[in-house]
């Protein structure tokens, strides 16, 4: 049995590092990206793992009509009537001290984080109850505790974990289960636009001395979604090498 695994922000980083991870594995992966460059990205990984279910199509996560005929779409061309696995990763950052922050700033990280994965989950979610399988994986990050220039990020991704908490309380009994990762940083480039000197001490907090790999996270991802994490429900999973912020 094949099972079918979409993954916003698939186009780039953490995303195309799992979307190719679980092609590997032979999962159907449904990538979706705001960004067009998705559909050659899944050309390659197609192509690289010999594996003829994968697509990559356009969404605006941000937007609920487009999740919606992105669904759909998902549907009709794979024809299946359900998705196993969704992956909530699409991101942005807009940083900067909370007294310079713009409403504009404020408001596109809060959508593209929170409405995306209500707009995400909602499509996905009476599939996998019919189904009763699914496994529901957040992308949460090490500054939902807070972090300098980061007030609307890590609201975001504190609401991230509140939203996996609750699922995982409300679907568990549909045997699907809800987790949030938390990623430390990660060399993908959402963090290449840093500043070197805000990069140097974050770095001087990680323990392991380095940055992590986009396939470090994947792998992560891979495991929550597996089989064998049958009984994960409610996890709030570092991978961030020991930082603390
Ligand atoms: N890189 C890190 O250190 C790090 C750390 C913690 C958490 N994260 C989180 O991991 C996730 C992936 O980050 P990354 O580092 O791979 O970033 P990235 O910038 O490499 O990739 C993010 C992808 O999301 C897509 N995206 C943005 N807005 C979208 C929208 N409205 N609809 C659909 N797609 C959209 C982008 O086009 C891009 O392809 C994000 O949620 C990010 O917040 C990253």
């Amino acid at each position: 049995m094949v099972r079918y695994a979409i993954i916003t922000g698939a186009a780039s980083g953490i995303g195309l590092a799992t979307s190719r991870k679980l092609a590997s594995l032979g999962y159907g992966v449904i990538m979706g990206d705001i960004s067009d460059v998705v559909k050659e990205k899944a050309k390659s990984i197609k192509e690289e793992t010999n594996n003829e279910r994968v697509i990559g199509l356009h969404v605006d996560v941000t937007d609920w009509n487009s999740c919606k005929e992105f669904y759909n779409e998902v549907l009709s061309i794979l024809g299946i009537d359900h998705v196993d696995v969704l992956v909530n990763n699409a991101g942005i950052i807009r940083d900067s001290l909370f007294i310079k922050m713009t409403p504009e700033q404020w408001d596109q990280v809060i959508k593209v984080h929170l409405y995306g994965a209500f707009n995400m989950t909602k499509q996905v979610v009476d599939g996998m109850i019919k189904n009763q399988w699914g496994r529901i994986i957040n992308m949460s990050s090490a500054s939902w505790k807070g972090n300098i220039g980061q007030a609307n990020y890590s609201a975001a991704k504190a609401g991230l974990i509140g939203f996996t908490l609750t699922l995982s309380r409300e679907l568990g009994k549909y045997n699907i289960t809800v987790n949030a990762i938390v990623p430390g940083f990660i060399d993908t480039p959402m963090t290449a636009s840093v500043p070197d000197k805000i990069k140097k001490l974050i770095m001087d907090r990680i323990p392991m001395g380095r940055m992590g790999r986009p396939e470090e996270v994947a792998n992560t991802i891979a495991f929550l979604a597996s089989e064998e994490a049958s009984y994960i429900n409610g996890a709030i999973i570092e991978v961030t090498g020991g930082l603390v912020l």
